[in-house]
C-alpha cells in the first residue's frame, strides 16, 4: 500500500547467486512493474564498496529480454538508484545495526516491510540471521529470511539448522528455496494434472509402469568444487529438486491450492516414500577425456576436489510410494554433471495395451508400442505425449508420433526466470513454493541412510568419461525393475 515500504537486503551480495540471479531477478520484477511501489534494495557483504560501485556491479548483471527492450536503460537506470550498500561483517550486531539506521532512513517512516536474502555459505547462516533477527527487524511490518540450500547435510544437522533457525524466526517467517518449484512447467505439473480430465484417472499404478525424472548438466563442477565436494549429487540434485518435483507429480489432490493444504499432502506423499538402501542406489563420479583434439578435466583435476575423492557426481536411484494409488511403481532419478546433454525432464511411461490388436505390427518390442508423456522443464520447454499412429498409405505400417505443446511455438513471450516467481511470492507472503520444515524433515529421512552408509563403505563411485551418457550400472538398476531410461532432449 501508498504508506508502506519494501526493503530487500541480499546478504552476500558480491556472491556468484546474487550476481547470476537474485540481482537480475529483481531487475525483471521492477521492469514489469511487480515491485510495490516504495522499495529499496541493499547489498550487504564484508568488502568495502560504495552505493556507485554496486551499482556498476550491478548493471554488469542485467540485461533487458529479447522481447522487451524498450526502455530498458531507462528502466536500469531508474532501478539502480534505488539499489544501496553495506558492508559488513555477516556474525555482527553492530554492522547490522548500522544496516537497520540506513533502512530506517530509506523507510521514511512508512510501515516498514523487510526481506532479507541469505546467499551466503551455510556455515554463517545462523550467525546472519541471528544478526537481522536480533538488531535490523521490521518494527512494525513483517520481517522474512529467504534461505536456500544446503539445509544441512542429514537429518540430524537439518534438524539443527532448523532448530537453531526457529530461535531467532518462526517457521512463516523462513522462506526455504527450492528453485525448481519457480520453474514453469513444474509449476504446470498441478494444472496439467487437475485441469485436465483426461489426465487424473490414469495417474496411478493401474496406467502407469514407471516415472523418471532425469537431471543432467553438459558441465562439470567446475569452480564449485570446493562447495560440491562436502555434498555430491544425491544432495546437491536429489534429495530436494528432483524429490520435490517427484512428490507434486505423486501427492493426492490437495483440499485447495492453499500453501498448507498443498505442503500437507507433499508431506504426505513423502512420508509414504520408502527410505532408500544401498541396492536403491548407484552412483558415478566423472573423469578426464580427450576428444576431437580438446581435453575436458575429471571431477579430481578441480584443485579445490582432494585427489581421492569419492563424492559422486552422478546418482541414479529407485524409490517407491507405499500408498494405495503407486504401490510397485518405480520412480526413477537420475542426476549427473559433465553428460552429454543438458536437461531436466519429466517421463511417464505407461502400461501396455492389453491384448493390443497390433501386436504383430509391432514385432517382440512392445516396449517401443508404449504411451509415454514427457514434460520437459528445460531447456525448450515442451510437454509431448507419445503416440502410435498409422504410416498414411495403402499398407499397414505403425509408427510413433509427438502430440506436442513446444512452449516456444506456442508462447511468444520469454518465460520468467524461477527466481522471479519466487522472490515475487516471498514478497508477497506466498508460501506455496518454498519448503516447510517438515517437508525438509521428510526429505532427509529417505536419503539419510543411505547417504551414511555410501560414505562409511567408501563405496566407489563408477567412472565416466566428461561428457558421455553416464556410468553403465544406470541401465543395471533400470533393468532390475524392468525400465528402460528414456533417452532425454531426443531429437524430435
Ligand atoms: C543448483 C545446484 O541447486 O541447481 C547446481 O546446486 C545446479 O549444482 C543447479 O547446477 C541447476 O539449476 P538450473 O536452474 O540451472 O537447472
Amino acid at each position: 500500500t501508498e504508506n508502506s515500504t519494501v526493503s530487500i537486503t541480499i546478504v552476500g551480495a558480491s556472491g556468484d547467486l546474487a550476481k547470476k540471479k537474485i540481482f537480475p531477478a529483481l531487475f525483471a520484477l521492477y521492469y514489469e512493474g511487480c515491485l510495490p511501489e516504495h522499495f529499496s534494495i541493499f547489498g550487504y557483504a564484508r568488502s568495502k564498496m560504495t552505493d556507485a560501485e554496486l551499482r556498476v556491479m550491478v548493471s554488469r548483471t542485467l540485461t533487458c529480454r529479447i522481447d522487451k527492450r524498450e526502455n530498458c536503460d531507462e528502466k536500469m537506470e531508474q532501478f539502480l538508484q534505488r539499489c544501496f550498500y553495506h558492508s559488513g561483517q555477516y556474525d555482527s550486531q553492530e554492522h547490522f545495526r548500522d544496516l537497520d539506521r540506513k533502512l530506517k532512513e530509506h523507510e521514511a517512516g512508512r510501515v516498514s516491510n523487510r526481506l532479507f536474502y541469505l546467499s551466503i555459505p551455510p556455515n554463517i547462516f545462523v550467525d546472519a540471521v541471528k544478526c537481522a533477527s536480533v538488531s535490523a527487524s521490521a518494527a512494525n511490518g513483517w520481517t522474512r529470511v529467504i534461505v536456500e540450500k544446503p539445509f544441512g547435510r542429514d537429518s540430524e544437522s537439518s534438524a539443527a539448522l532448523t532448530k537453531s533457525l526457529k530461535q531467532y524466526l518462526d517457521e512463516d517467517q523462513i522462506f526455504r528455496i527450492d528453485h525448481y518449484l519457480g520453474k514453469e512447467l513444474v509449476e504446470n505439473l498441478s494444472v496439467l494434472r487437475f485441469s485436465n480430465l483426461i489426465f487424473e484417472p490414469l495417474w496411478s499404478r493401474q496406467y502407469i509402469r514407471n516415472v523418471q525424472f532425469i537431471f543432467s548438466e553438459n558441465f562439470g563442477t567446475e569452480g564449485r568444487g570446493g562447495y560440491f565436494d562436502n555434498y555430491g549429487i544425491v544432495r546437491d540434485i536429489m534429495q530436494n529438486h528432483l524429490l520435490q518435483i517427484l512428490a507434486l507429480f505423486a501427492m493426492e489432490t490437495p483440499v485447495s491450492l492453499d500453501a498448507e493444504d498443498i505442503r500437507n499432502e507433499k508431506v504426505k506423499v513423502l512420508r509414504s516414500m520408502r527410505t532408500l538402501t544401498l541396492d536403491d542406489i548407484v552412483i558415478g563420479q566423472y573423469k578426464g577425456d580427450t576428444r576431437g583434439g580438446v581435453t575436458y578435466p575429471g571431477y579430481i583435476d578441480d584443485n579445490t576436489v582432494p585427489k581421492d575423492s569419492l563424492t559422486p557426481t552422478f546418482a541414479a536411484a529407485a524409490l517407491f510410494i507405499d500408498n494405495p494409488r503407486w504401490d510397485g511403481v518405480p520412480f526413477l532419478m537420475k542426476a549427473g554433471k559433465a553428460l552429454h546433454k543438458r536437461g531436466a525432464e519429466i517421463r511417464v511411461q505407461f502400461r501396455h495395451v492389453p491384448g493390443n490388436l497390433y501386436k504383430k505390427t509391432f514385432g517382440t518390442d512392445l516396449d517401443q508400442a508404449t504411451n509415454e508423456l514427457v514434460i520437459r522443464v528445460q531447456p525448450d520447454e515442451a510437454i509431448y505425449l507419445k503416440i502410435n499412429n498409422k504410416v498414411p498409405g495403402l499398407g499397414m505400417r505403425l509408427d510413433r508420433s509427438n502430440l506436442n505443446l513446444l512452449y516456444a511455438a506456442r508462447y511468444s513471450k520469454e518465460i520468467p526466470d524461477a527466481y522471479e516467481r519466487l522472490l515475487l511470492d516471498a514478497i508477497e507472503g506466498e508460501r506455496r513454493l518454498f519448503i516447510r520444515s517438515d517437508e525438509l524433515d521428510a526429505a532427509w529421512s529417505l536419503f539419510t541412510p543411505v547417504l551414511k552408509e555410501i560414505e562409511e563403505k567408501k563405496v566407489t563411485p563408477e567412472y565416466y568419461p566428461y561428457g558421455s551418457r553416464g556410468p553403465v550400472i544406470a541401465h543395471y538398476l533400470a533393468a532390475r525393475h524392468k525400465v528402460r531410461w528414456g533417452d532425454i532432449i531426443e531429437d524430435e
